[in-house]
């Protein structure tokens, strides 16, 4: 069993392309492995939410990864901001973490394009807070999508560097997770592209049987086929993409004869997918409401979570200080 350690920002409502993208192999990573789930509050501080923002979106994020299946017998699943070894860990991490490779971080970069009015020391150090986050647990592994790549690159440096400086084997180099199978792109509604958080691409696991429906309705078709078995264009095999995970196989192969011969009804096939979304979603959706309800389970949940986390992080704090040289008299 290896250790695997995975952070999730407290951003927005799951959609299907998070179900079927990540959180599924997240469900099978939680079997085989040596789970750390966190919600990444403190992360999420470098936007400057409102209180009531923030514990809104983390008590949002941490009910749908429950109603999902995340599960705290199997996997350690807490809030970052619960674990206060992991600032310590930071701090001393950042001694050794210089501001040139920082000012040369993507995501960084980015960020200053984007939000030039805010600009602050936790954004340039956000690589540092990962890195604790990360060799804290001392993990071996760490899913992460494209953009989270770098990251993961500076937690390996400043692992090492880490290990150079002091001259021990102590922190492992933390490596990319793999997932066997290629990943489920879910594509958007709106013809191209996949799906995001945008206002009508999405359909969000909390959408209500309504809004499903308005959504499918309004996805972007063409004027249908005009010659037999004629090859699909983007939007239409988006259609059919979705089919595929929510769907029985005779109603993908229904509607596929339908459109081979030119006989299809944009209207049915969508009046069928909305349906069998809202079927796949709706015991989400109220498990989500019912976890949400229900503060005590949520409670017991953060607290036995960041019980098992301070294990492990505690010990490597205290060890990480004695390398450095803090020691008692
Ligand atoms: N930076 C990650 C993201 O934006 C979230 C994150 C914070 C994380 N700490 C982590 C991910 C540690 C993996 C491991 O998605």
């Amino acid at each position: 069993m290896e250790t695997v350690v995975s952070g999730i920002r407290p951003t927005g409502n799951l959609h299907l392309g998070n179900y079927f993208g990540a959180m599924k192999n997240f469900l099978k990573m939680q079997q085989e492995n040596n789970c750390y789930f966190f919600i990444a509050d403190y992360h999420s501080l470098t936007t400057h939410p409102t209180p009531a923002d923030l514990h809104g979106s983390v008590k949002q994020v941490l009910a749908e990864y429950l109603a999902c299946g995340l599960d705290p017998e199997i996997a350690t699943i807490y809030l970052q901001s619960d674990v206060p070894e992991v600032t310590e860990l930071y701090l001393l991490l950042n001694m050794n973490a210089y501001i040139g490779e920082l000012e040369r971080t993507t995501s960084f970069k980015d960020k200053v394009r984007k939000q030039p009015e805010n600009v602050n020391a936790g954004l340039l150090t956000y690589p540092v807070l990962m890195a604790a986050d990360i060799i804290i647990h001392n993990a071996a592994k760490v899913p992460v999508g494209k953009d989270q790549e770098q990251n993961l690159e500076m937690a390996r440096k400043f692992a090492r560097r880490f290990n150079n400086i002091y001259k021990v084997d102590y922190f492992r180099e933390p490596q990319p997770y793999n997932f066997g199978e290629a990943l489920i792109k879910i594509p958007g509604l709106d013809g191209t592209g996949k799906m995001g958080k945008s206002e009508g691409n999405g359909i969000f696991l909390v959408d209500n049987e309504k809004q499903i429906k308005k959504k499918v309705m309004r996805a972007v078709t063409d004027s249908g086929p005009t010659e037999m078995n004629a090859e699909m264009p983007e939007p239409i095999q988006n259609l059919f993409t979705l089919m595929n995970v929510v769907s029985e196989q005779s109603t993908i192969d229904f509607f596929k004869e339908k459109y081979a011969k030119c006989e299809i009804r944009y209207g049915d096939l969508k009046k069928q997918l909305a349906e069998d979304i809202n079927m796949f979603v709706a015991p989400i959706r109220e498990k989500i409401n019912d976890i949400k309800a229900n503060d005590d389970y949520l409670r017991k949940v953060a607290k036995e979570g960041a019980e098992k986390a301070r294990e492990s992080a505690i010990k490597t704090v205290k060890e990480v200080r004695e390398i450095i040289g803090f020691k008692p008299f």
